[in-house]
């Protein structure tokens, strides 16, 4: 049966002042209503019932996700004791849902994406699942074309045509995690890359065996949790065992090695709303071609992202292309070139004390 889990971990530090350690990126609505974890959840249908959901978190999170997702059971919410990174996420979630159902197909899917057609996505979802079925050992990735020679994903090289219904699917060539910029460049120019989207389809079985592998004292760590599920001393046993593992994502540890991968071309409109400048692609511009969401007023103000906190209006005059992120205990002002930089801002405020 088909499981999802979604990796809701990170911390979203380019997000600063919106983005907390308590309230990360997922956990925001940069976007609509919606938070970007309850869109995850959404983006699901009926494909996946609240009792095969499951979030892997932060434990410092779960109550505030809770919140967001009243109608999830609350043991499908699982606190990670600290944060090592995705493959250990997913390590985890596997062991869990292999408990539960040895045949388990699980779609993994980070919540820090907008994906504009919940209808194309779990089209998408039902076209690697009958990959899968085909042959059980295959791991699924969906691909999305590049538009610039990014160095913060990671890319997928598709080889010879695979037949699916309803999708455009390829054997993969190779698997590269963020590579540098010249070598970003290269894949874009070949034409053959895709970027990878983060999301990945695979048997609960597989992704544990291509852990066991690659990663054997993680695994080794992971099957020592494993035994304990159900058993009283499982949650003593998830804290040390978790905690001794070494951090790693799921790219480095088995998407780069393995060796039997199929991308699907993603026929949905995606984006990583990867830091401020995200905003200029999920809101219309106003005549000035500021961005604004809130309240602003701009005089002889250009090309500015404005983001206020409710019954504030922030006024700016004779000034381009700058940040201003406004929240109720702290502010942002910066200029857009600087957007990576955002993220010193919590290794900053931590040295100040
Ligand atoms: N539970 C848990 N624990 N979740 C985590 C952790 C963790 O320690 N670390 C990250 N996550 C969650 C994040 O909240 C996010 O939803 C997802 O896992 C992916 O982690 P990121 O840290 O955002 O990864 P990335 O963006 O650098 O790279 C990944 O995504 C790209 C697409 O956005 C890779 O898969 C790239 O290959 C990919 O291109
Ligand atoms: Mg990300």
């Amino acid at each position: 049966m088909l499981h999802a889990v979604i990796m809701a971990g990170g911390s979203g530090t380019r997000f600063w002042p919106a983005s907390r350690t308590l309230r990360p990126k997922q956990l925001l609505s940069l976007h609509g209503d919606r938070t970007m974890l309850q869109s995850t959840v959404d983006r699901l249908g009926d494909l996946v019932p609240a009792s095969r959901q499951m979030i892997v978190t932060n434990k410092i999170l779960v109550d505030a996700i809770a919140e967001q997702l009243p109608a999830l059971p609350a043991k499908n919410i699982v606190g990670e004791p600290c944060k090592r990174d995705t493959a250990p996420c997913v390590g985890l979630a596997a062991a869990l849902v292999y408990h539960e159902d040895n045949d388990a197909i699980m779609v993994v899917m980070p919540s820090d994406h907008v994906i504009a057609s919940e209808q194309a996505f779990q089209q998408a979802i039902t076209a690697g699942e009958a990959l899968i079925k085909q042959d059980p050992t295959r791991i699924v990735t969906y691909g999305i074309r590049p538009t610039y020679a990014a160095e913060s994903f990671g890319y997928v090289q598709r080889g010879d045509a695979i037949e699916s219904p309803g999708a455009s699917a390829f054997a993969v060539e190779q698997f590269r995690e963020k590579p540098d910029a010249e070598t970003a460049q290269r894949y874009l120019d070949a034409g053959s890359f895709y970027w990878n989207s983060g999301i990945f389809l695979w048997r609960a079985s597989t992704i544990l065996e291509a852990l066991q592998k690659n990663e054997p004292e993680m695994y080794a760590h992971i099957a020592a949790i494993a035994e304990r599920i159900g058993k009283d001393d499982y949650a003593e046993t998830l804290e040390h065992e978790f905690a001794a593992i070494q951090g790693k994502s799921i790219d480095y540890a088995v998407m780069e090695q393995y060796p039997n991968v199929v991308v699907i071309e993603a026929e949905f409109p995606w984006d990583d709303v990867g830091s401020w400048q995200a905003l200029t692609r999920l809101h219309s511009p106003d005549a000035d071609g500021n961005t604004v969401v809130g309240s602003h007023v701009g005089i002889d103000t250009q090309g500015c992202i404005v983001h206020t906190h409710e019954g504030h209006t922030v006024v700016t005059i004779d000034v381009d292309d700058l940040i201003v992120v406004q929240t109720p205990d702290a502010t942002l002002v910066a200029p857009k070139h600087a957007e990576e930089r955002v993220r010193e801002v919590a290794k900053a405020l931590r040295e100040r004390g």
